[in-house]
């Protein structure tokens, strides 16, 4: 019998919604919200109230794009957290009332697991597309997290290393603030690095030991030049944008992929996969890949538009609790913080529906 799962992601500024039937993707359906990007940032109380005017049309699209009726649901599946707890209360809500409506099972998802595992998703137009196989290590980047995730099994992730301030995606966002560059800014660093030159600038990151990373270091290193360069050149950022875009980038990816190759190394893991929404940096996917074929590792890159918030990637990773037996109650909270599971937990956490 065939597994049919409705997931739902509300955890920022993305209403998403899509169906996965054993592990293939058969809709994903998106609502970004435009109404952040007047203020620099998203706005959590607008983030819920978009949500709420997002959440009916966006499932209703997901069903229909994927053609399967309610009725056919095996289970819905929303994540829990972590995030903004406004918005996920609006995606929780609304999977509890209908898996309640429909009498199927409810599956709770970590957002971060869900990034991870979007590597498992399958696409119907390639069926044939390789995945990771375990134990293997994932550079998780995202807008609020960053972490070496060292992956077992399906539901077994060990958080190996992880920032110590500010997030990869956070510390794009925040450099692109300051020389005045539209939320998010990470993409848009990403389009103007590419006509820059990446040694114009030396940005040098905190050391820190282990395989931990530390952004907020380069952020005020990336402040201070711009503030003292620009008080000698008034047409200093407008005319070397491109070049702090490209000198910025290249300090964010090498940092992070001095700390995968270390782990990697030390922990004898060939298997390296990539996921958050900074996955989608055309320069870390380049040089992951170009260390990759030195190292002999084989590499996973998410396809571009699994990389960044999306509810297919909750979907994949609802289908495999699923298969092990573990749902969720009506009455678990959203939960603003919430960490990975590790193999501990997840002991106590098999349930029936
Ligand atoms: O995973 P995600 O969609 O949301 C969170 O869970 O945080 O990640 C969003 C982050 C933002 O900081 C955004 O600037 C960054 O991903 N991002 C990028 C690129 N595309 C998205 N950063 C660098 N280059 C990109 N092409
Ligand atoms: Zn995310």
């Amino acid at each position: 019998m065939s597994t049919t799962i409705l997931a739902i992601e509300s955890s920022c500024d993305d209403t998403s919604a899509a169906v996965v039937r054993d592990g293939f993707e058969l809709s994903n359906v998106i609502a970004n919200q435009q109404v952040h990007r007047a203020y620099g940032g998203v706005v959590p109380e607008l983030a819920s109230r978009a949500h709420q005017q997002n959440i009916v049309p966006v499932v209703d699209k997901a069903l229909k794009d994927a053609g399967v009726r309610p009725e056919e649901l095996s289970a819905v599946a929303f994540t829990r957290g972590p995030g903004l707890l406004g918005s996920l209360l609006v995606g929780s809500s609304f999977a509890k009332g209908l898996a309640l409506a429909l009498g199927v099972p409810l599956v709770e998802v970590n957002h971060l697991h869900a990034h991870v595992l979007a590597l498992f998703l399958k696409d119907p137009a390639q069926p044939l597309r390789p995945v990771p196989s375990f134990p293997f290590l994932c550079l998780l980047v995202s807008g609020g997290h960053t972490q070496l995730v060292l992956a077992r099994d399906y539901l077994d992730l060990e958080i190996v290393g992880q920032t110590q301030d500010d997030a990869a995606g956070e510390a794009f966002d925040k450099c692109a603030k300051t020389i005045g560059l539209p939320y998010p800014g990470g993409p848009v660093v990403d389009r103007l690095a590419q006509s820059g030159d990446e040694k114009a600038f030396v940005f040098k990151p905190a050391r820190v030991p282990g395989y931990d990373f530390s952004f907020s270091g380069l952020k005020t290193s990336f402040l201070y030049t711009v503030r003292d360069k620009a008080r000698h050149d008034p047409d200093f950022v407008r005319s070397r944008t491109p070049d702090l875009c490209a000198s910025i980038q290249r300090a964010i990816v090498d940092s992070l992929l001095e700390k995968l190759e270390k782990a990697a190394d030390e922990l004898g893991i060939r298997e390296i996969g990539l996921g958050g929404g900074v996955s989608a940096n055309s320069a870390l996917r380049r040089e992951l890949l170009a260390l990759a074929q030195r190292k002999g590792w084989t590499a996973h890159l998410p396809p571009l538009r699994l990389t960044t918030d999306n509810a297919a990637m909750i979907g994949i990773t609802a289908h495999h609790k699923f298969l092990a037996g573990q749902f969720a109650e009506q009455h678990l909270p959203a939960q603003a913080r919430y960490p990975l599971p590790s193999q501990a937990d997840n002991l106590h956490k098999t349930s029936s529906p």
